[in-house]
């Protein structure tokens, strides 16, 4: 293995977002957070992970006019639970997953992180975008370690743990390949072995699989139970697919079109071991109605 270079740390916290987009540079304000000191260290009578309560977000469109994305929105996730949010497209699930990584504002209502008041990016909570959002110009492995140069960890371990998430999202090999090489699943499964490098205590996806054909789709959503078991992480993803959401969740979050509200909460009494024979079972299949049938009441499945 090269030695790595010693590069001061203030110049590898520029470095890697020089010249990125916008959508960029918010994935790189993510990863350079603070800690949050909360999400550390666990006891029985720890707060939530998270916590949204009255919820709403009104974003004023270029025109003039104003969206409600979001209309008081209350829920609270335990910590190392996984809660999986579905909803129709526009009903707020992306911009609710980026107000709880510190990248939007709510503009009513109050988000809590581990019982303090939620204050901005945070460098305990990964962020898997909807969109792969990857800087043209690093190569794989280098894109995954962008969040451990920041942060300034121990480069070898650092590129141990990138080359091992590499390998669990099926992309060893590829760690030379420019994103402009690869496929769009590809370039979003190098976006959450770049979320998961860091370790982080609140891991959240935006439609992580969307662009997965079905059977590594369903791989992943195996492995991703693997790695929570293993890391104890909370995990809050979001996803159009309403089996995806059953077979991942502890909970599953439903949501109404917009403005998104919460209509129901349901429970998923599977076993904590999940594997992919579930999917045929009359259980799984009682809670997918169930879901179904609450969005086509509130014409969510329009
Ligand atoms: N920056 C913004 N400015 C103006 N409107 C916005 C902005 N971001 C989101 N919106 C609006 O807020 C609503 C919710 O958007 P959001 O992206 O959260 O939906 P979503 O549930 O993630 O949809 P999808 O499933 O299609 O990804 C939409 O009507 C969208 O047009
Ligand atoms: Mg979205």
């Amino acid at each position: 293995m090269s030695p790595q270079p010693t590069v001061p740390k203030v110049v590898r916290a520029a470095g890697p977002a020089d010249g990125a987009p916008p959508s960029a540079r918010a994935a790189l304000q993510v990863v350079a957070g603070r800690d949050s000191p909360g999400l550390h260290g666990a006891g029985a009578s720890s707060p939530p992970a998270f916590r949204f309560e009255g919820v709403h977000k009104t974003f004023r469109s270029k025109d003039g006019s104003e969206v409600v994305a979001l209309h008081d929105v209350s829920f609270g996730v335990a910590r190392g639970e996984f809660v999986t949010v579905v909803g129709p497209s526009g009903c707020g699930k992306s911009t609710l997953l980026r107000i709880l990584a510190g990248l939007e504002r709510a503009s009513r209502g109050t988000v809590e992180l581990a019982g303090r008041r939620h204050a901005g990016p945070s460098r305990d909570i990964g962020v898997v975008f909807q969109a792969p959002v990857l800087l043209p110009w690093r190569n794989v492995l280098d894109n995954v370690l962008v969040p451990a140069q920041i942060q300034g960890r121990d480069a070898r371990v650092a590129r141990e743990r990138a080359m091992h998430y590499l390998q669990l999202v099926g992309l060893a090999g590829f760690e030379t390949k420019y994103p402009g090489e690869l496929s769009g699943g590809m370039q979003q499964r190098v976006g959450i072995a770049r979320a998961l490098v860091n370790d982080p205590l609140l891991l959240l996806m935006d439609e992580p699989f969307g662009a997965l054909d079905a059977m590594t789709r369903e791989s992943m959503n195996v492995e991703l139970l693997k790695l929570r078991e293993r890391t104890g992480a909370t995990i809050m993803l979001v996803t159009h697919s309403i089996p995806e959401a059953v077979f991942l969740g502890d909970r599953v979050v439903v949501m109404s079109p917009r403005p998104g509200r919460v209509t129901q909460v349901i429970d998923v009494d599977l076993p904590a071991t999940r594997t992919l024979d579930l999917i045929n079972t009359e259980r799984f299949g009682s809670h997918v109605s169930r879901i179904r049938t609450n969005l086509n009441a509130t014409g969510g499945l329009d």
